[in-house]
């Protein structure tokens, strides 16, 4: 089992924030990020995520109002961490190949091959404000990832492995023979020149994908060394796993070179009875435009207007978060949902795997969906920090590690030695 730390703070949970053991001083607050990130290598997870977006205001969800820059955070915690992977998002729709692929390079060296890349298209529209541009459709999008990932990739092979020899005596700095020109030529990007980067430990980062769409399936088939997804129902997370898998192969990979990882967000308590009222309790702070900005976002439509009591009105088509958009509407119809009831579980969890009980229930829980092949790994997804994550460290790992099912120890150095991939050889 892989295990990703989502560190989106004071909480996942729109209410989390106001819970007394949330850390909210001292904003943006790195030192509560160190903490979280000695946690996760205290528990030997694989990686601290780090998604990333545009927009901000009042009535955003409050963990994405006010934050560090992802790539320049991860810097700094790769002075305090060791082993631990740092994956952050960055986007194709709003940014340059150039200045992607020497980030992520950078951070790979800074850390010594520990870096990931989100590889995200931006869904939200009201993102391409900032930048003064046309939002472009969801397929576009799409289009446009695929060029911009392969235009990183050439760029992360500007330079053969040990091409920096510093040969004072022979007088030579790089190794002749050692530069290879980029030349990309694409409907949305073009490159031509190399990074002035040497090539990364890791060859390239590791790369995420995590879009669930048709186009998004394909592309994380292409390219992806690790899928992130949102399911709430293992039946449904089964198949994903298993069309995804397919669609993997035949691309012509192998079915374990891509690892899906689910998003669960796990609320912990001494008892089933403690971890429902805190559950309550967090539901009690939930403030409701926040709540129904998540909600209408992630469905691509205002549902300030309808009844809260009411069923949940069918969405149009959206050119949005289309696959979120889908799994709300099929878990408010499944579960017979009103207005007021999808809001509330979308401010929880926003559609993932929401698990509510003791660190023995929530390893079973992992474990099901492990055995049953519906997952790889998680990408925990604490309602507030630090506390629900310590917890998840100290009381759910422990009892996973005794069952066989995650490692006790780190073997090797690099993210890709942690998650049994590859690296990649200059092509
Ligand atoms: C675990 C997870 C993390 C994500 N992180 C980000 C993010 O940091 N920034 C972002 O713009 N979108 C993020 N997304 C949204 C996806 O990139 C994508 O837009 C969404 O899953 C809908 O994809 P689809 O349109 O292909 O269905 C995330 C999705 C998941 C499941």
């Amino acid at each position: 089992m892989r295990f990703g730390v989502f560190v989106q703070v004071p909480g996942h949970h729109v209410g989390g924030w106001r819970h007394p053991d949330a850390v909210t001083t001292d904003w943006p607050n790195l030192r509560l990020m160190q903490h979280i990130a000695a946690a996760a290598e205290r528990g030997k997870f694989d990686m601290f995520f780090l998604g990333d977006g545009f927009a901000t205001g009042y009535d955003e969800h409050p963990s994405t109002i006010g934050k560090f820059e992802p790539l320049t955070l991860l810097a700094a915690l790769a002075m305090t961490t060791s082993r631990l992977g740092l994956a952050a998002t960055a986007s194709t729709t709003y940014a340059e190949p150039y200045h992607v692929a020497r980030g992520f390079a950078s951070l790979d060296h800074i850390s010594g091959g520990r870096a990931a890349w989100n590889v995200v298209t931006t869904a939200y529209s009201k993102s391409s404000a900032v930048f003064g541009r046309q939002h472009p459709p969801h397929s576009e999008r799409y289009a446009m990832a695929g060029e911009f990932v392969e235009a990183c990739r050439l760029l992360w092979d500007s330079w053969d492995d040990g091409a920096f020899i510093g040969d004072k005596q022979a007088g030579r700095f790089v190794r002749p023979g050692s530069l290879h020109i980029p030349r990309f030529d694409g409907k949305y990007f073009s490159v031509e020149g190399a990074l002035n980067v040497p090539r990364a430990p890791q060859g390239h980062p590791v790369l995420i994908q995590a879009g669930s769409s048709g186009p998004g399936q394909a592309l994380a088939a292409r390219i992806a060394d690790v899928v992130f997804t949102a399911q709430n129902d293992p039946v449904e997370a089964v198949t994903f796993y298993r069309a995804l898998k397919a669609q993997v192969e035949a691309f012509g990979r192998h079915a374990d070179e891509v690892l899906v990882m689910p998003g669960v967000m796990p609320i912990i308590g001494d008892t089933e009875a403690a971890a429902q009222v805190t559950f309550a309790e967090l539901n009690q702070n939930i403030d409701a435009r926040q709540a129904f900005t998540v909600l209408s976002e992630r469905l691509g439509m205002d549902m300030s207007g309808y009844p809260m009591d009411g069923p949940v009105p069918t969405p149009p088509p959206t050119e949005h978060l289309k696959s979120r958009a889908d799994l709300l509407i099929e878990m408010a119809r499944r579960d017979n949902l009103t207005l007021r009831e999808l809001t509330y579980r979308v401010a929880a969890a926003r559609g993932h795997l929401l698990v509510i009980g003791t660190p023995p229930q929530i390893a079973d829980v992992l474990e099901c969906w492990f055995r049953s092949g519906a997952a790889d790994g998680f990408n925990i997804m604490p309602p507030f920090f630090p506390g629900q994550f310590d917890a998840f460290v100290d009381g759910v790992v422990p009892i996973l590690q005794q069952r066989g099912l995650f490692r006790a120890d780190y073997a090797g150095k690099t993210l890709r030695d942690h998650l049994g991939l590859k690296r990649p050889v200059r092509n």
